[in-house]
């Protein structure tokens, strides 16, 4: 069987050091950070500057979101530095934050700036710049002309979320959106990827050469290898959840135990007696009694 590429996508407050670590425990796919605001970076947020962590790691893409093209460089010129394998632009968030202020999915309306962004930011690294758009803002043909002029302006590869702006995360996404777009430069496809079947109907619809999983990871950290090669990885629930409780803990200290309750909701999701487990997990504020109740529950 021949592999499929597959990436892990940007998933913003998911995506943070403790998950890719958890994810590279399967496979040694690149993993794309969670989008880092070019604003914060380049005035070296605390916040900001706890999500660099990009140096400890391999096999990172670091998704820049922003609107300023100096601002941008110079943060692509930071995060250069830190041994990552490349910089990607944020071009699909439909976040309203991010579209007041003209950055995110508001690039789709405003090419010219998309496209200076794209130029700034190869002009300060020497690594592949790639974006990540949707099929437009309302109308799925824009991507036709957009994608192309994000190669032109320097662009080394697309991903594109197969949703229009106005769809959100809901409504199918349209993988075979894609079909008419012909690059000289790697095309990926997103949205709605769940298992080896979707990935590889989305690859066919799409004549993409690459996957990006997002929301099916959840939960599902080994989806990535199991897309990838087609077989499913032999895992220990009780130990994986435990070792990302710790990661967790060990990079945001005792608020890592309320980072874990989304994650821990997600591994239990298709578990029975979930919904009773929930309320007691939700309400532990101990990390020892944490453990002893994931114990329990995934007692295997
Ligand atoms: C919680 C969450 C956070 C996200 N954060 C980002 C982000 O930081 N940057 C980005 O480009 N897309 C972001 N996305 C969109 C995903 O990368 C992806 O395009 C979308 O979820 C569709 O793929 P999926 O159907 O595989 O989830 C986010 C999605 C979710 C659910």
């Amino acid at each position: 069987m021949t592999k499929i590429k597959v990436f892990s996508a940007p998933m913003a407050g998911v995506s943070d050091y403790p998950f890719r670590q958890i994810l590279r425990q399967f496979g040694n796919q690149i993993l794309f950070s969670e989008m880092i605001g070019v604003e914060t970076l380049v005035h070296a947020h605390p916040k900001t500057l706890k999500m660099m962590t990009f140096q400890k790691e391999d096999n990172i893409v670091v998704q820049l979101v922003g609107a300023n093209p100096k601002h941008m460089a110079k943060a692509a010129a930071i995060v250069s530095d830190l041994g990552v394998v490349g910089i990607d632009i944020n071009m699909g968030c439909p976040v309203k934050k991010l579209i007041q202020n003209h950055s995110g999915a508001m690039l789709m309306q405003d090419q010219d700036l998309a496209c200076r962004l794209v130029e700034f930011v190869k002009k300060s690294t020497a690594l592949p710049v790639s974006v990540k758009t949707r099929l437009g803002w309302e109308n799925s043909q824009d991507i036709l002309s957009f994608a192309p002029r994000l190669v032109s302006a320097g662009a080394d590869q697309i991903e594109i979320h197969a949703r229009t702006k106005q769809m959100g995360y809901s409504g199918k996404a349209n993988w075979s959106a894609l079909k008419e777009i012909k690059l000289p430069v790697p095309l990926v496809v997103n949205g709605n990827i769940e298992n080896s079947t979707s990935a590889q109907m989305a690859l066919e619809q799409s004549g993409a050469e690459a996957v990006m999983v997002g929301r099916a990871l959840l939960g599902h950290p080994w989806l990535l290898t199991e897309i990838e090669t087609g077989s499913y990885p032999k895992i220990k629930m009780q130990d994986l959840i435990l070792c990302h409780l710790d990661l967790l803990l060990s990079h945001y200290g005792h608020a890592g135990l309320y980072v874990v309750r989304k994650h821990l909701a997600w591994y239990a999701s298709h578990k029975k007696g979930v919904a009773k487990w929930r309320e007691k997990m939700y309400l532990e504020e101990n990390e020892e009694r944490l453990k002893n109740l994931i114990k329990d529950f995934w007692e295997e």
